[in-house]
Parts: C-alpha cells; sequence; structure tokens
C-alpha cells in the first residue's frame, strides 16, 4: 500500500512547488521577453498525478497555472511569445493518465501556448534520451528540468551533469537530504555511497555534523565538481525540526541564479535560505516577518569592500553571498549616508550620491563598469 504521503500533498511538498512555481513565473517570463529564445521545453520527470486526494496541486497542475498566467499578461501587451513545450513524464501510467484528465477538467492550457507531451518511461531512460535532445537543441531553445523522485537511489549526479553540459538548460532537483545525512551518520548503505561517489572521491567527501552541513557539503561538491561555469543553490525545507529537505538548483546563467536568489527571499523573507514548519501556522505566508537579517553580510562586504570595487564585482559578490544586490545597496546607503564610503565614476570623478548599479540591468551584455566602491 501507498504512503499516506503519497497520495496526499502536505505542507513541506507544497512549498517545494511554490518555490518552482514562482520561479517559473519569473524565468517563462523572461523567456517571452528575449527576442534570443523561441522555444521553451519544461520538463518534469517525475510528474504524479497532477491533483492528490486531499485536492493539493501538484508540480505540473502549478507549472501549467502559471505558464497560463505569463502566456495570458504577454498576450495583453501584444508580445512576440515564445512557444511552451511542456512534458510530463511519471513511471506509473495511471497516474498519467489522471494527469490528462485532470488537467483537460482545470482547462489549464491550450494549443496556442504550445503542446503537452506526456509519458511513462523509467527516469533512466528518458534521462538518456534527454540528454542527447539537450546537447542537440539549437540555440533559440532553452528547457527546464524538475527532478523529484521520493528517494535519492532513482538518481545520480552524472545524470544531472550530463542534462547541463548544453548550457542551455537548468535543473531543479529534489533530494531528501534528511534520510541520506541519517544514513551517512549510521553507517552508509550502498546506495548512498553511489550517490556521493558520483560527486566526489570517497575520501574528499567531509563529514557532516548536522542535516545542514550535509545539504552545504553536498552544494559544495556539486559547485566543485561542475566548476566555475555552472552555478548552484540550495533551498533547504525543514519538515519537522532538525529535518532538513532540500531543493538544489543548478544553472549555467547567472541572471538564473539571480532570479532563483529573488524567489528564495520571497519566501523567506529573513534569510532567502529555506522554509520552516512552524506548527502554531501552517500558512505558509503568515505575513509575520522581521525584515531580511544582513547584519551578517554586512560584516563580510565591509571586509569585502576594503578594496576598491566595481558595480559588476558587487553584483557577483551579492549573488555568491545569498544576497539580493538591493541589499547590498541598503548597505552601502547606510555607509554612504555616515560618510564611510568612497564612490567613484571610471574617470575618477565622484558618483552621484544613492547611484550604485549594481544589479542585472548594470551588468548584462558585458557593459563596462559604472562606478567604483571603497570603504575610507
Ligand atoms: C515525489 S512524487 C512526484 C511529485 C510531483 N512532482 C508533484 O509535485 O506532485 C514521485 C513520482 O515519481 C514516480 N516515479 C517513481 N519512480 C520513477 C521512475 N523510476 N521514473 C519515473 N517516475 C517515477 C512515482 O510514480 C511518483 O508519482
Amino acid at each position: 500500500m501507498k504512503k499516506k504521503s503519497q497520495n496526499n500533498l502536505f505542507v513541506h511538498s507544497a512549498v517545494k512547488i511554490d518555490l518552482l512555481g514562482k520561479y517559473l513565473s519569473k524565468y517563462f517570463s523572461i523567456m517571452s521577453n528575449t527576442p534570443y529564445v523561441d522555444i521553451v521545453h519544461y520538463y518534469d520527470l517525475f510528474s504524479g498525478p497532477g491533483i492528490y486526494d486531499n485536492g493539493g496541486e501538484g508540480s505540473p497542475m502549478v507549472v501549467l497555472g502559471k505558464l497560463k498566467e505569463v502566456y495570458s499578461r504577454g498576450k495583453e501587451r501584444n508580445a512576440d511569445l515564445s512557444t511552451y513545450r511542456c512534458n510530463f513524464n511519471d513511471i506509473d501510467p495511471r497516474l498519467i493518465e489522471k494527469l490528462k484528465n485532470n488537467i483537460e477538467a482545470a482547462n489549464i492550457h491550450c494549443a496556442e501556448i504550445g503542446s503537452i507531451a506526456f509519458s511513462s518511461i523509467d527516469y533512466k531512460i528518458l534521462c538518456g534520451e534527454l540528454r542527447d535532445t539537450l546537447k542537440k537543441m539549437p540555440k533559440n531553445e532553452k528547457a527546464f528540468v524538475f527532478i523529484d523522485p521520493y528517494g535519492y537511489k532513482e538518481v545520480r549526479f552524472s545524470e544531472i551533469k550530463d542534462l547541463l553540459t548544453g548550457k542551455n538548460s537548468e535543473v531543479l532537483l529534489f533530494l531528501p537530504t534528511h534520510f541520506m545525512f541519517r544514513f551517512n551518520e549510521n553507517g552508509t548503505p550502498e546506495s548512498l555511497h553511489n550517490f556521493i561517489d558520483d560527486i566526489v572521491p570517497k575520501e574528499q567527501w567531509p563529514k557532516s555534523e548536522t542535516g545542514l552541513d550535509f545539504v552545504e557539503n553536498l552544494k559544495e561538491a556539486f559547485q566543485k565538481n561542475l566548476g566555475s561555469d555552472y552555478f548552484v543553490d540550495s533551498f533547504i525545507i525543514s519538515r519537522e525540526k532538525n529535518q532538513f529537505f532540500c531543493l538544489f538548483f543548478f544553472t549555467s546563467h547567472i541572471y538564473g541564479f539571480d532570479r532563483m536568489l529573488d524567489t528564495k527571499w520571497q519566501i523567506d523573507e529573513e534569510d532567502g535560505r529555506g522554509w520552516k514548519f512552524n506548527s502554531n501556522s501552517i500558512d505558509l505566508f503568515s505575513g509575520v516577518t522581521n525584515g531580511p537579517n544582513i547584519s551578517k553580510y554586512e560584516k563580510i562586504l565591509k571586509v569585502f569592500l576594503k578594496e576598491k570595487r566595481s558595480n559588476k564585482d558587487l553584483y557577483q559578490f551579492s549573488l555568491h553571498n545569498g544576497y539580493l544586490p538591493s541589499h547590498t545597496g541598503q548597505i552601502l546607503k547606510k555607509c554612504q549616508d555616515d560618510g564611510n564610503l568612497i564612490a567613484t565614476l571610471p574617470d575618477g570623478s565622484r558618483a552621484r550620491k544613492s547611484s550604485f548599479y549594481i544589479s542585472w540591468d548594470n551588468y548584462k551584455n558585458n557593459q563596462s563598469e559604472k562606478a567604483f566602491f571603497r570603504l575610507k
């Protein structure tokens, strides 16, 4: 018999889908607004039925809903929109049948937006096919792949890496890191060995003291293995006290990294790193927030600013430390108001007050530096 969690959508799973939906809303809209992309592929390799017994919506329904919104907004503007090709796969053909019915009943998609394909293939086989498709994909096409297995035994890191090699795709991977950490502590089963050996040589895998350490170690190992052409990010979902599950995000595009970070801060307004189960409230958006915790970041940014840094250096520095360019701007403003910041234009003259140019718009297309900053 299936576990209850497999027939019902629970809060921790809803958070996972919330991050996916919020990020894809940005992604679809960016892809619609760029003249360089004509076709966008979305692959959900472990799709499930779309709607659970308790009425909760799974990834396919949420993603199609976001796509419809983006499409309708674009149409209102008469924009020249990209075509979207969605692909849903689940090894269980009954779930795919349910999904087809659910999509039809919800009237959530139309041919104008693009196509939907369904399959019931084992992830391993599909992954091999997808790797070849993505490698051959022309420059005007982009892909996003969501991988949401029940466990970690189904997936290997080398498969994720293969999906990224064409540099035209992004991957969001859910891993039950809590169970992996527990095994890591209590004697590692073969499957976890295999998973980790695929990323880093056994002797280089560090010991993790806590579940959070384990997530951090995995993220670092992923990053090291992929190298500096890729960005790796994590979003932690705590189910109960000290039970940490994690979504890992992989992209080769710094703006993808920027938008994922923005999504994380949208959900976790205090730390931008994850979501905690609050037993008093299962409302994800209780509205109670103390604002962003940036004091730790302020310290490291001030050390970084002991040397002269450009607006572009600061954009990268923000993202790599998990903070938004707006947080950096806030700290620079404070330093400026306190009379501690030297801000200059490339010709050496003084920059205008409160103009920091730390955003993607000032970074993209290989623009030259607009200003330089240093603490007195
Ligand atoms: C965690 S659920 C996916 C939930 C879904 N993303 C959602 O939001 O509702 C995992 C799904 O993967 C399917 N599955 C299990 N093993 C698979 C495999 N080897 N290949 C493809 N799908 C598989 C299961 O039938 C199950 O529906």
